[in-house]
């Protein structure tokens, strides 16, 4: 049993250099080390792995607690002699290591000195994740997160500063925390997405799991982030982690360390992760088809990723409009660039991009496509410098034309006239607000379909993104939501406009579709129904929780791109909606952009 915490502070001193401590009372049962700073020596330990700058040591006296991990990671070197198998007893400084701020810390022992092979060639055992140890926790991160990692404001606490007492069995960083510098064996791990620029790759293992979609990923909703997901890091032996693998991929079990590096826990393995199965990327094509008419209008939504028009992607972009989203009568596009892509020369016309797109489509399917975009001022926008990137609308004018069109400039702010109708269409929304500083001003536009004489109305959204938040493993609690008070004040903005629409008209039907980079359950989106009265889709439509998602990051499938419609449409029979899994699910070869597009079925008919 572990020697109580109030004796060890009692005993430090002289005491120190005469009693050895346990690797279990150095690492102490919270975050940080009671021993940080502190010389400490004859620690004693089972060397379990190698890695090219130390090793880690297990103890040979281990404690009963399950919050004090019995491992450490040495950093330095031990000599070429001393191998996996030994036990080994050294001296050296006990030492809390971050490469940044955000980060939690790493606690080492640096500098190691003294180093003594006591026995050679023991048996080195792997703790299986799940079966030697709990399962680790399926919902949350941290005590200090109040119940819900998306709390408003985030950055409240710092791990590192209220340095609680571990509760592995209730928060997955505390979990993993516990169990640093471990070896460990993960069965039957899964792959969340495919791997990082680094080939490190998130995965689960044979344990209980919260958030699972069909296609085997986890995916993110409201106060569940996926904690007991972790990252299979650098190999230990130089080896690399494949780059072809992809979400609900199967790999062999996977023997490592815990560690905490780069701002995240992860497991470096021994050697490389392997495949042992692999699942089709392909997703299916919508099952929606239009009517050709204001019945059933078929709207597309779909963030291409930075398209210039000599995009090596914008052909493919071209197919999957075809393929999959069977050329919809109306598209919402995001991150369309200016004719000279991300040249910083002072173009700020799409023309050439959204012409040579239609051109494509044209020539692979022969369906024809108007468009229809404002261009912003240069530069001004945020983005990819000199790319100008904005919101645009594909359109078939056989099924769908604007209504009473005049066409917005950049500076022109569109405003809804009795009608209702748009006093620019298409127009940007209050394009001087200070909301949208360095960010994509909406897109609004009114349009009548065949059959029909009212207009329906649309709203083209490109949020500011999360760009200068912080990692979800990280000190600060809860984490930073980078951004988040901009997309509040962008939100506002923007609901406020379709609030002036369906005050003159509470029937008029109304679409708001885009990049919203945000997740329907946080406080932007909520303030975003809340001032417009407009309705999430996916709820609408009953798209299942688990299956609510346009794009992979770090543990999560998660939804930044959504489409929010007015109570009309949202309680309509001939309202559909499906999401087109193109790119989250793929291998990063195949990816043809970040985001998956989505497409729905409207009656946009007069009412
Ligand atoms: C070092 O630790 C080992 C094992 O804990 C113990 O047997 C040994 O007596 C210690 N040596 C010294 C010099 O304290
Ligand atoms: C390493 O082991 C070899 C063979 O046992 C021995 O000759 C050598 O002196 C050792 N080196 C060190 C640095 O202990
Ligand atoms: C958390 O840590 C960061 C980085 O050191 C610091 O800027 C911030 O003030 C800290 N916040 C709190 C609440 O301690
Ligand atoms: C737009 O681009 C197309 C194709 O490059 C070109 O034919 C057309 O003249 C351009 N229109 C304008 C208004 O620049
Ligand atoms: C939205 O903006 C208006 C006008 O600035 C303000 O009065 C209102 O409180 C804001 N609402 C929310 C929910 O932020």
């Amino acid at each position: 049993m572990k020697v109580t915490s109030s004796f060890l502070l009692g005993a430090i001193g002289l005491q120190r250099l005469a009693a050895a401590l346990t690797i279990a009372e150095i690492n102490g049962n919270k975050f940080l080390s009671p021993y940080s700073g502190q010389t400490v020596t004859n620690v004693t330990g089972l060397l379990v792995a190698k890695g090219p700058n130390g090793v880690w040591i297990r103890s040979t006296t281990p404690d009963d607690d399950p919050t004090t991990s019995e491992a450490i990671y040495v950093f330095g070197s031990v000599g070429a002699n001393v191998t996996v198998g030994d036990i080994i007893s050294l001296d050296g400084k006990v030492t809390e290591y971050r490469a940044q701020t955000t980060y939690l810390y790493l606690t080492e022992i640096t500098s190691p000195k003294n180093v003594k092979v006591i026995s050679s060639g023991n048996t080195v055992t792997p703790l299986v994740i799940g079966k030697d140890t709990p399962s680790p926790p399926t919902k949350a991160f941290s005590g200090l997160d109040g119940g819900d990692i998306y709390n408003l404001p985030g950055g409240v606490a710092n791990l590192s500063v209220v340095n609680p007492v571990l509760k592995p069995k209730e928060y997955g960083l505390d979990f993993w925390e516990s169990l640093s510098g471990e070896l460990v064996t993960v069965r039957k791990p899964t792959a969340i997405q495919r791997p990082n620029n680094y080939r490190d790759t998130w995965v689960y293992g044979d344990w209980a799991v919260t958030g699972k979609n069909k296609h085997g990923g986890l995916t993110m909703s409201a106060d569940d982030s996926n904690p007991e997901v972790i990252i299979i890091g650098t190999p230990l032996d130089g080896t690399k982690n494949p780059t072809t693998t992809k979400m609900g991929d199967q790999f062999e079990d996977v023997t490592g360390i815990v560690q905490n590096a780069f701002g995240f826990y992860n497991i470096l393995p021994l050697t490389a992760l392997k495949t042992s199965s692999s699942v089709a990327a392909t997703a299916g094509a919508t099952t929606l088809k239009t009517t050709k008419d204001c019945r059933g209008l078929t709207v597309g939504d779909y963030n291409v990723e930075n398209l210039a028009p000599n995009s090596a992607h914008l052909p493919k972009i071209a197919a999957h409009i075809i393929d999959y989203l069977k050329t919809p009568d109306l598209i919402f596009i995001q991150e369309i660039q200016d004719g000279s892509g991300p040249t910083d020369d002072g173009v700020v016309s799409a023309n050439a991009t959204l012409s040579a797109l239609t051109a494509s489509i044209e020539s692979l399917s022969g369906v024809s496509y108007a468009f229809a975009s404002v261009d912003p001022a240069n530069n001004l926008d945020g983005g990819q410098p000199g790319g100008n990137i904005r919101q645009a609308y594909l359109y078939r004018p056989e099924v769908v034309t604007l209504y009473k069109p005049n066409q917005g400039s950049g500076s022109d702010a569109t405003v809804v006239q009795a009608g209702p109708k748009l006093s620019f269409n298409p127009g940007r929304i209050e394009p001087d607000n200070e909301a949208w500083a360095a960010s994509r001003k909406p897109i609004a536009a009114a349009w009548v379909a065949k059959g029909s004489k009212k207009p329906f109305f649309t709203v083209n959204v490109h949020f500011s993104s999360k760009g200068g938040g912080t990692s979800l493993h990280g000190d600060v609690r809860p984490p930073l939501n980078g951004a988040v008070a901009k997309r509040m004040l962008q939100a506002n903005v923007t609901a406020t406009f379709i609030a002036g629409i369906l005050r003159q008209r509470p029937k008029a039907k109304v679409i708001a579709a885009g990049d919203f980079n945000e997740f329907s359950f946080v406080g932007p989106m909520k303030t975003f129904t809340s001032v417009s009265g407009m309705v999430d889709l996916d709820e609408a439509a009953k798209i299942p929780v688990l299956e609510r998602y346009t794009y992979a990051y770090d543990m999560n499938a998660q939804a930044l791109d959504h489409m929010y419609v007015s109570p009309e449409l949202a309680k309509s029979k001939s309202t559909k909606y499906e999401h087109l899994h193109v790119n989250s699910w793929a291998a990063s070869a195949d990816m043809v952009s970040d985001h998956d597009p989505s497409v729905a079925l409207f009656d946009v008919c007069d009412c």
